[in-house]
């Protein structure tokens, strides 16, 4: 994810980019460049690192002009540097554009334009939009924009120039946000409103291939057959400091929020002709006889859930380590082994040095990292990245999230090339898990009564968190973020073995969350409640919990006779109103949160959502710094 920002009108631009790069950086800050258009040219300034090291070189040679856009930038497809930073411009510097999304397609645009003679300066997917652009152009810039977005696959916001006509700014976007502002002086193209919010509260917001052409003192509307059209002009009553965390209270609620759209480009960038297809093809999974995910914290997490994920449907081991436990336990692994490191940050310590141990046993190293460019991503065998954006907030969720979809989409592959899904089946799973954005949208519209709930939990000493096989690995996630951000005392145990032990710490005013998606082991979670409930706990139940049907069975075989083999049996489905159970008996023994349906395998998808709101809000509702919670970082690159 990156942040766009461009102005046309009477004031020098390149303030106004600046500042409003600022506002932006939470989208990205590993470069930042803008271009102004200055004495019959674009004056173009790009910079690795923060946006105060754009701000210093342009301290040393000031520019300015009237027309110009800027972009902090999270690097996606090549690593940080001056050249791979925006504004890109085409080879005879006719266009320059900024650009936020991913272009799926862009390795096949680009052969083609290099297959004309055209070179390019970068390893980005956004130059081949200026390449592309110059090479179309014919005097009509907004001719070539409709041409050059008819040839996009994937997501996009841009913000175009043209030498030519120095005083037109164009915008167009497809899957990333991109607003219009009006201003007394000028007018803006932002890719979000606390950028513009100092000079106006006036936006259009744009819609998926509507086309702007801002001028001085106009901005016109067309679609993509360039019939002109008229937008409402909305009034933004946000404030200058909330708006910093897009009007939420903090980054970790916005990031859950989030996780929709993240999930939708981790998805696409997985399957079809994703940017992370060509990696994944590449391995060759039946040489390897051994499977090991290792991770920390709730990388380690979504590890546990992929376990159950590879062993189901692939039928081999897995074996799922704690990167620091791992490093020291002299594993054992040859070149038969595959190792996945899971890692957000890419920079943790542990998880290092557990890679370099597999390199030097001669296993085949695969890595899953949000961030460009980092160590793990540069020294794995290969590299498959999360499209999560940047994460802010110290307890992740949205990239624990897409951490899970790859995991997902990794064991169907493989299990597809072992042969061991039935024909149609890895598509059907495929499907399912295209299906997940929507199912957590459902989920996110309904915080309130989630809210209510965890409003009245905040006087628990602690709180349990039970689940068995798949349930038990995500109740892991649940209870991780629950202490990391409210600091109150929590464990999560397999339901089975409260009666070794645990059941002793049961107690009146003890709240149990049992997680329930597994229908063949609906009794056995049951029968564990009903324990809990009378040692005097209260019980959250959060999932799909009158499962009948199975979903992928013990066996393989996946049970397509129940509700297409999509779901897991009679639980809600996506309409099904979340809150009313909860609502119903808020000071019962036992309150439920119904979730969508889905196969029980990908299920945890949508019980972490659950569970991240409760988290949050059990946090937010005592007063804590949710975003920075103490002793935590967010990058641990220390031991
Ligand atoms: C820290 C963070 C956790 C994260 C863990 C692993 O402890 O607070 O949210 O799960 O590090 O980080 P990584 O960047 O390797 O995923």
């Amino acid at each position: 994810m990156c942040g766009i920002i461009g102005y046309v009108g009477k004031e020098n631009a390149v303030p106004i980019i600046i500042e409003g790069l600022k506002k932006l950086e939470y989208r990205g800050y590993d470069s930042a460049g803008l271009a102004v258009y200055t004495g019959g040219n674009f004056n173009v300034v790009k910079r690795k690192g923060r946006l105060s090291v754009l701000e210093s070189e342009i301290g040393l040679r000031p520019t300015s002009g009237h027309i110009g856009i800027g972009h902090t930038r999270w690097a996606t497809h090549g690593e940080p540097s001056n050249e791979n930073s925006h504004p890109h411009l085409g080879r005879r510097g006719l266009i320059a554009i900024v650009h936020n999304g991913i272009i799926e397609n862009y390795r096949q645009l680009r052969d083609e334009l290099a297959g004309k003679g055209i070179e390019f300066t970068s390893q980005t997917d956004s130059e081949v939009i200026a390449q592309l652009a110059e090479y179309y152009y014919k005097g009509d810039i907004v001719d070539t924009t409709i041409k050059v977005v008819s040839r996009l696959e994937g997501s996009y916001a841009l913000g175009i120039m043209c030498i030519d006509e120095p005083d037109t700014l164009i915008a167009i976007k497809k899957d990333s946000p991109l607003i219009v502002g009006v201003s007394g002086h000028g007018h803006f193209i932002a890719s979000d409103v606390p950028a513009i919010l100092k000079h106006t509260n006036r936006v259009y917001y744009m819609n998926d291939k509507e086309l702007a052409i801002l001028r001085e003192g106009s901005v016109r509307f067309c679609n993509i057959d360039r019939e002109p059209f008229r937008k409402p002009l909305e009034t933004i009553t946000w404030s200058l400091d909330s708006a910093e965390k897009g009007g939420y209270p903090h980054f970790m609620l916005k990031e859950i929020m989030e996780q929709p759209a993240v999930l939708r480009s981790t998805i696409m960038s997985a399957t079809g002709a994703g940017a992370n297809r060509p990696v994944i093809d590449s391995l060759d999974i039946t040489g390897f006889n051994k499977i090991v995910i290792t991770a920390c914290g709730s990388a380690y997490n979504a590890g546990m859930v992929a376990r159950n994920v590879f062993e189901r449907l692939c039928k081999v081991p897995v074996e799922v380590e704690l990167a620091s436990e791992f490093r020291y336990k002299d594993a054992i692994l040859d070149a038969r082994s595959l190792v996945i490191l899971v890692s957000q940050s890419g920079e943790t310590a542990d998880t290092i040095a557990a890679l370099r141990e597999a390199r030097a046993k001669g296993a085949t190293t695969l890595s899953i990292v949000n961030v460009v460019g980092s160590t793990i991503a540069k020294e794995a065998d290969l590299c498959i990245y999360t499209a999560a954006g940047p994460e802010i907030a110290v307890a992740t969720t949205k990239a624990f999230s897409t951490q899970l979809i790859l995991l997902y989409v990794l064991a169907i592959e493989f299990a597809s090339r072992l042969g061991r899904l039935p024909p149609g089946v890895a598509q059907v799973l495929i499907d399912e898990i295209k299906g997940l954005p929507d199912k957590v949208a459902h989920i996110l519209e309904q915080v309130d009564s989630i809210q209510r709930y965890a409003s009245k939990s905040v006087g628990y000493k602690s709180i349990f968190f039970i689940g068995r096989n798949i349930d038990y690995a995500i109740a892991l996630e649940g209870s991780l973020k629950l202490k990391e951000i409210s600091y109150i005392h929590s464990e999560a145990y397999a339901g089975g073995e409260l009666k070794h032990g645990t059941i002793s710490l049961i107690e009146e005013d003890t709240l149990v969350v049992a997680i329930s998606n597994c229908a063949r082991l609906y009794d056995k979670i049951m029968s564990n409640v009903e324990q809990v409930i009378s040692r005097g706990a209260k019980v959250l139940l959060i999932g799909d919990c009158h499962s009948g049907a199975p979903g992928v069975g013990q066996d393989g075989e996946h049970d397509s006779e129940h509700g297409g083999g999509h779901g897991s049996g009679h639980g809600a489905d996506l309409s099904t109103d979340l809150s009313a159970e909860l609502d119903a008996e808020p000071d019962s023994r036992l309150s439920h949160i119904a979730l969508p349906q889905t196969d029980e395998l990908f299920s945890p998808s949508l019980t972490v959502v659950a569970l991240q709101l409760f988290a949050y809000f059990v946090a937010a509702n005592k007063g804590l710094d949710i975003d920075k919670p103490r002793n935590l970082a967010k990058s641990v690159t220390v031991e």
